[in-house]
């Protein structure tokens, strides 16, 4: 996945947004990444991702622990992951969010 690419696609959130409001605003827990443009209120998709991004840049961790390799898809793995898990039943994506065929 690129810097500019949607992160999460509900809310057209690029992982660049997300990774610059947790440098600017340092979130202490992974949720408070919903204050980034409603990032992951959607179909809940992005989460897990989102969750790993917050873990990743953890700066209250020792620096060992957060470089970890982020388990990186493509943009087309990504977004065909999203769109099986809403076919799948597992989440409605809001009015307005990137579609799913
Ligand atoms: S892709 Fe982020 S909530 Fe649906």
């Amino acid at each position: 996945m690129k810097l500019d690419d949607e992160l999460c696609l509900c809310f057209h959130v690029s992982k660049r947004k997300v990774l610059n409001f947790i440098r600017v605003n340092k979130p202490r827990v992974a949720s408070e990444l919903t204050d980034c443009s409603g990032a992951g209120t959607g179909c809940g998709w992005c989460r897990s991702y989102l969750c790993q991004l917050f873990e990743r840049t953890d700066s209250s961790k020792p620096s060992s622990e957060t470089e970890r390799e982020l388990d990186e898809p493509t943009t087309e793995q990504y977004a065909e992951a999203r769109r099986k898990y809403v076919q799948d039943g597992h989440g409605t994506p809001p009015p307005g969010a990137t579609t799913v065929n």
